[in-house]
């Protein structure tokens, strides 16, 4: 079973964000990404829509023979992390926005959190929040139009900045010295966010909590690949360009009739 490979599902290219970290801490494993990019975004759909899609996509990694699932989407995570884990018995590594750093370093008592509707509406998120935010004030935007944006490969331009300023201008008045990243197609434009942020702004991301939790579970059910076979496979439902472009071109992307 070692040398199964690890699934990663995505609802685009944000788990890319995820996967690059799983690569550079576990170097051998197997990787098999599933971008379901026919149904993004995930953001705006309800909890049952998300628990839907969660396990269909599961159930195609699974059938791919997957020996654990990464769930790189906080859309998902956040809705559906619980609804996976009573159905099935392999184990699942989610990705949550980075609250609890930014709570615990914050010196101006306010941070910020960039995240989808479906994120910061669901009730993982709200919990943590209330669990670790007590005396912070906690400014949260919903980043409606990034993710469309991201999935059309534009990581800068007008249009893009004209969005990032309407939702961080407000985070930037009420004094926020971390902003949290709440989904992981936001990584990809980082560079963007920053060039508005002021330099005093920790801009922090999860995708190297999750590896280290990816290589935990893993080592903790003797599941570490002993083999230096690191295979990687794409696989797409719908566009495979922006894929394409962000990922270096010795890897193909497989194009999968699957809604
Ligand atoms: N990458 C997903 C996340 O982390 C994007 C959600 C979406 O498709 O709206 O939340």
């Amino acid at each position: 079973m070692q040398d199964q490979p690890i699934g990663i599902f995505d609802s685009g290219v944000g788990g890319i964000t995820i996967l690059n970290a799983i690569k550079n801490l576990l170097p051998n494993e197997n990787i098999i990404y599933l971008s379901d990019n026919f149904n993004s975004p995930y953001g705006e759909k309800s909890n049952e829509q998300i628990n839907y899609l969660s396990k269909k996509n599961t159930d195609w990694l699974l059938s791919k023979n997957c020996k654990l699932i990464v769930v790189a989407c906080n859309t998902a995570t956040t809705n559906s992390i619980s609804y996976l884990r009573n159905l099935y018995d392999i184990n699942f590594i989610g990705v949550e926005p980075a609250i609890k750093p930014a709570a615990l370093n914050t010196k101006t008592g306010s941070i910020g959190v960039l995240a989808t509707k479906g994120t910061l509406s669901s009730q993982l998120f709200n919990t943590t929040s209330n669990d670790y935010c007590d005396n912070i004030n906690i400014i949260e935007k919903n980043g409606d139009g990034l993710v469309e944006l991201i999935e059309n490969g534009i990581y800068s331009g007008n249009e893009l900045q004209k969005l990032l300023n309407k939702y961080l201008q407000p985070m930037i008045k009420s004094n926020i010295d971390h902003l949290v990243l709440g989904c992981t197609h936001y990584p990809l434009i980082k560079e963007s966010i920053e060039k508005i942020l002021p330099d005093s702004v920790k801009v922090l991301e999860s995708g190297e909590a999750v590896a280290k939790q990816t290589k935990k579970i893993l080592k903790e059910n003797n599941l570490l690949n002993q083999l230096k076979s690191s295979k990687f496979e794409f696989y797409c439902n719908s566009s495979t360009k922006t894929l394409e472009n962000l990922l270096d071109n010795r890897y193909t992307i497989n194009s999968i009739n699957y809604e």
